[in-house]
């Protein structure tokens, strides 16, 4: 990221603040997040992707800081839950400018949404649309969205592959299932379609499979146009651009998707005879993965015959991802000069199981010890909004840093958080 620079004595700077002094001032464990960065990345959507709506995916992490600085970048949003859209609106956030997704929602989800005005509704199954229509209020209507599932394979890691057949997400265009619902939607008089949704999955790192979906969703404005005679003005490709989380590895070129799937969709458009429809697409966590630090005090070192466990601070309660998906991460040690050679270590957490392991085999000095301050880099999406309480344990504060100033936009949660919650007997 941009704004990370190193210091004298192996510290690192983030937003232009020493992590040792993010860590003597907060405590650890500690997610830093880097506004700069944040504001940098919208700005680079809005640059691959004019004339579209980019909508933040506020899953990969949501504060209102977050929100409101998505906003001020001119980014929309894409929420999944009456919390994630609660807290936007709370921003000030306009409703208008968010988009509700998801395969289950909820009442109380549609009823927010509706309460709130929000701009448009992804359908993500049959059932839902006499459920969504029967909610809307009498004399007004809801702009939807009806999410295709075009069939391509594309994605980090089986479990966030959404985009072909035969999973829960959506509706198949190979079985007919999409094009039956979209009868069924024309059908709603409070229900207004305006555009087709697509999501192919997470961290994919390639263009192709974003060119295949427009082929593919072009090729059903077309078949819309010619059986019902509407001409769908939206289309939205959904998000999944990936990141490195690795010095090295792979990541997503952001310009090259926006002037290619624009050159797709505008030749296929023209090849159809229809006009083009207004872009959306929905980065998560190429927007907030690389501005985010995760900062872990070393609490013990373990050396066996075979290998050395440097036990951290935090773990799969605050960063469930190696477990959840095998994902890599590069920690490093900060704050302090080591002579000593580089070992191969295992970053575990402190949670009750053996496979609460952040990074395994990777290089730290030798001698690594308690006390020493490690630095996970790529950890702003997908850490904290997926983090849980396991073992009671408190979720981290998120601390931002911008032009060498720090200030925590969410505080750490304390004992007395988690136990006020309990009822008691
Ligand atoms: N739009 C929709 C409809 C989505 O379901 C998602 C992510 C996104 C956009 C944003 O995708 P992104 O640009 O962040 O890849 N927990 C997993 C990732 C799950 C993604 C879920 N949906 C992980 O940690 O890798």
């Amino acid at each position: 990221p941009a704004s990370t620079a190193e210091l004298p004595d192996a510290d690192l700077a983030v937003g232009g603040v020493p992590l040792t002094e993010l860590a003597a001032r907060f405590g650890t464990p500690t997610y830093v997040l880097d506004e700069g960065e944040v504001r940098a990345r919208c700005r680079a959507y809005l640059r691959a992707f004019p004339d579209a709506d980019v909508l933040y995916a506020a899953k990969a992490f949501l504060c209102r800081a977050m929100a409101h600085w998505v906003r001020e970048e001119g980014l929309g949003l894409d929420v999944c839950s009456a919390g994630e859209l609660e807290l936007a609106v709370t921003t000030g956030f306009p409703p208008g400018r968010i988009v509700l997704h998801g395969n289950a929602k909820s009442p109380e989800d549609l009823r927010t949404a509706l309460r709130l005005g929000v701009g448009r509704i992804v359908i993500d199954s049959t059932s839902e649309i006499a459920r969504l229509a029967a909610a809307v209020p009498a004399g007004t209507r809801q702009q939807v969205l009806v999410r295709v599932v075009p069939g391509i394979a594309a994605g980090g890691h089986a479990k966030i592959r959404t985009g072909t057949d035969d999973q829960k997400f959506g509706l198949s265009l190979a079985d007919g299932s999409a094009q039956h619902a979209i009868t069924r939607i024309l059908g709603q008089p409070r229900l207004r379609l305006v555009g087709l949704h697509c999501h192919l999955g997470s961290q994919i790192t390639t263009v192709k499979p974003y060119l295949s979906a427009v082929r593919r969703l072009v090729g059903l404005l077309a078949r819309i146009h010619e059986q019902h005679g509407v001409t769908l003005p939206q289309l939205d490709i959904g998000g999944g651009h990936g990141v490195a989380y690795r010095p090295g590895e792979d990541s997503m070129d952001i310009a090259a998707l926006g002037a290619r799937v624009r050159a797709e969709l505008a030749g296929g458009c023209a090849a159809a005879g229809l006009p083009v429809p207004r872009l959306t697409v929905e980065p998560g966590r190429a927007i907030a993965g690389p501005s985010g630090v995760a900062l872990y005090r070393v609490l013990s070192v373990k050396r066996t015959g075979e290998h050395t466990f440097v036990a951290v601070d935090g773990g799969m309660s605050d960063n469930p991802r190696p477990a959840l998906y095998g994902v890599r991460y590069a920690p490093r040690l900060v704050g302090r000069r080591s002579s000593a050679a580089p070992v191969p270590v295992s970053v575990v957490g402190r949670h009750c199981e053996a496979g609460d392991v952040l990074a395994a085999g990777v290089p730290l000095p030798g001698d690594v010890r308690p006390g020493d301050l490690i630095a996970v880099p790529v950890a702003g999406a997908y850490h904290l909004s997926m983090a849980s309480g396991y073992n009671l344990v408190g979720r981290p504060p998120v601390v931002a840093v911008a032009d060498g100033h720090a200030r925590v936009l969410v505080r750490r949660e304390s004992l007395a958080d988690i136990q006020g919650r309990d009822i008691g007997l």
